[in-house]
């Protein structure tokens, strides 16, 4: 139970580390008042949307809000936490009943709501929602190709045969079938999840470090048919929080199966991340989109400064500082000019984007706040490893 740390802070980093992180214990006492039984997604004037509609409950996201509220049950031990986390997942068993909709987010919607419940409380349904979904998520493997499908076609009007396509974003889902073998003693979850990192680490990553978005494969042969630059600025170009999923993604993939191939890979993610950090320390949307307009996703930040720490905890003590100071260029550089600590306003992190061609830039994102309050708690050794 916690977290994993495994590195150590200057006193001054500590101190630093404890302000921000009582800012958000403050802060957030507001927020869950305003927001029990709603799942936020995105605020609008301060104030967050509500996704627990049939329309919206089964959006991508929608477990982030729940991950905020297991954070703060464990670090505070607060009791309403976990009761308001458990709204989503009992929104979620509609979202099961109509499982068609559901695409390869299950990771990201159920390890923080049914599988975190179980983490943290053991409660039995919890577990048993958790191996039920990681079975569907496991059901989108193909053989062909070894990838798991990313998405399915979003209604009718939807002309794009989605069939063979994986996106880097998935390997953040994955964690749920580790956890599943892990749970169950079954190897088939986790083998269909090795065998997607392989081929995410063979098709994606690039030899920079840099990754592609989205690959497309002929979902018969298993051919690789070509690459998109999906949400970010165009095919070849660098979206950072994809840079941000695949950092992450292959340090928890190393954590759960101890294979040095994931490290190797997650470091050489970082350090490309590291290098082109610009000078003030916030992230724009893409590291290959043109100067002007000037975006930022101050979520790929977040993203990245947690699986920082997670790479610094696994590699050895002469390696740790290096990760563990990027993190923290990337947080006190949103601590100091991207923070809101306004209780009257539901978000902490502003300056976030959807995607490059999108209409949704500077906004907040419940997901950017999630991970920065998972990356200031890794910080402290607080919170709780929810991948
Ligand atoms: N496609 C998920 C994301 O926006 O990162």
């Amino acid at each position: 139970m916690g977290q994993r740390k495994n590195f150590i802070l200057l006193p001054e980093d500590t101190a630093w580390a404890e302000q921000i992180a009582g800012e958000i214990r403050r802060k957030m006492v507001k927020v869950e008042e305003r927001n029990r039984e709603t799942i936020p997604y995105m605020p609008h004037n301060g104030r967050y949307n509500n996704y627990a509609t049939p329309e919206m409950r089964g959006w991508w996201t929608n477990g982030f809000w729940a991950g905020i509220m297991w954070q703060l049950y464990a670090a505070t031990g607060e009791k309403r936490y976990a009761d308001t986390a458990r709204f989503t997942e009992t929104v979620f068993d509609e979202c099961i009943r109509d499982y068609t909709r559901l695409d390869h987010d299950m990771g990201f919607m159920w390890l923080h709501t049914a599988v975190a419940d179980y983490r943290l409380t053991k409660n039995p349904q919890s577990r048993v929602r958790g191996l039920h979904v990681a079975s569907i998520l496991a059901s989108r493997f193909n053989a062909n190709g070894n990838f798991i499908r990313a998405w399915n076609t979003w209604g009718p009007q939807d002309t794009v045969d989605k069939t063979g396509w994986a996106i880097i974003d998935c390997m953040m889902n994955i964690p749920l079938l580790y956890w599943a073998s892990e749970e169950s003693h079954d190897p088939r979850f986790r083998e269909v999840a090795i065998r997607h990192a392989n081929t995410v680490m063979k098709e994606f990553i690039r030899p920079d470090g840099s990754s592609n978005h989205i690959v497309s494969f002929d979902p018969s042969t298993g051919e690789k048919i070509e690459s998109f630059g999906g949400q970010g600025y165009e095919n070849g170009s660098s979206w950072t929080r994809g840079q941000g999923w695949a950092l992450y993604g292959f340090a928890l993939s190393y954590i759960h199966t101890g294979k040095q191939e994931y490290l190797d890979t997650a470091k050489r993610v970082a350090h490309y991340f590291v290098a082109n950090i610009p000078e003030n320390g916030l992230i724009p949307i893409d590291f290959r989109a043109p100067k002007e307009p000037a975006w930022e996703d101050s979520s790929a930040a977040c993203i990245a400064a947690c699986g920082l720490l997670e790479i610094a905890n696994c590699v050895p003590e002469y390696e740790k500082d290096c990760y563990v100071n990027a993190a923290l260029r990337l947080l006190k550089a949103l601590a100091d000019k991207r923070a809101n600590w306004d209780e009257n306003v539901d978000n902490i992190i502003e300056n976030c984007a959807v995607a490059y061609h999108s209409d949704e830039h500077d906004v907040g994102l419940v997901y950017a706040d999630y991970f920065f309050i998972e990356a200031i708690f890794k910080l402290l050794g607080q919170g709780e490893f929810l991948w």
